[in-house]
């Protein structure tokens, strides 16, 4: 798909066929444009851990109960390890929450290339969450996306509504 259609046809979809499967192929491609994403010097400080199995997708599902929810065939979270990201020296920022915010963007617009629909979310209970997922020492959490494919017949709402350019941009 062209980049620019892509970034204007994408929206947030939370409705999905509960029956249909992501072929294997297709979520490799997505997660593949996760690792893919630039990060601060290079260090690539994360896992997505796809959650796919029924066992672990009830337990990530209690995390975040909006009916929606309940209903996506696979959960996305994107989990990164704090030692791993790079630190401004000298103020000690870490880069880390900076990083993964892009891995996962790079993840929802593959998905919309690949026709699947997908929902960010970051309401989550965060214990409940790191405990379903068996999150690691060093390991943190700032989002997970809901994917699966639209149904048959469904219409994106195409109503996007932002702010206009003039108002976002401040030439100096
Ligand atoms: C950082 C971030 C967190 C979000 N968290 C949630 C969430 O917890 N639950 C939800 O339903 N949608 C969530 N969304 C989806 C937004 O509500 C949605 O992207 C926004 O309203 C713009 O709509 P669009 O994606 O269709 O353009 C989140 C989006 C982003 C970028």
């Amino acid at each position: 798909m062209e980049f620019y259609q892509l970034i204007e046809g994408r929206e947030t979809i939370r409705v999905y066929d509960t029956d249909r499967k992501i072929p294997d192929e297709v979520l490799n491609n997505i997660l593949n444009a996760g690792r893919l994403a630039p990060s601060a010097s290079n260090r690539q400080p994360w896992t997505f851990v796809l959650v796919a199995s029924k066992e672990k997708l009830s337990a990530v599902k209690a995390t975040y109960q909006r009916e929606w929810f309940q209903k996506a065939p696979y959960i996305v979270v994107v989990v990164g390890d704090k030692t791993k990201s790079w630190v401004r020296p000298k103020d000690g920022y870490n880069s880390i929450e900076t990083d993964l915010a892009i891995a996962m963007d790079h993840i929802i617009l593959a998905a919309e290339n690949e026709g699947v629909g997908a929902c960010w979310v970051i309401a989550f209970d965060y214990e409940m969450l790191a405990d379903a997922i068996g999150l690691k020492k060093n390991e943190v959490i700032y989002s997970m996306a809901a994917m699966g494919y639209p149904p048959e017949g469904f219409q994106k709402k195409g109503n996007k509504k932002r702010r206009l350019l003039e108002e976002v941009v401040r030439k100096i």
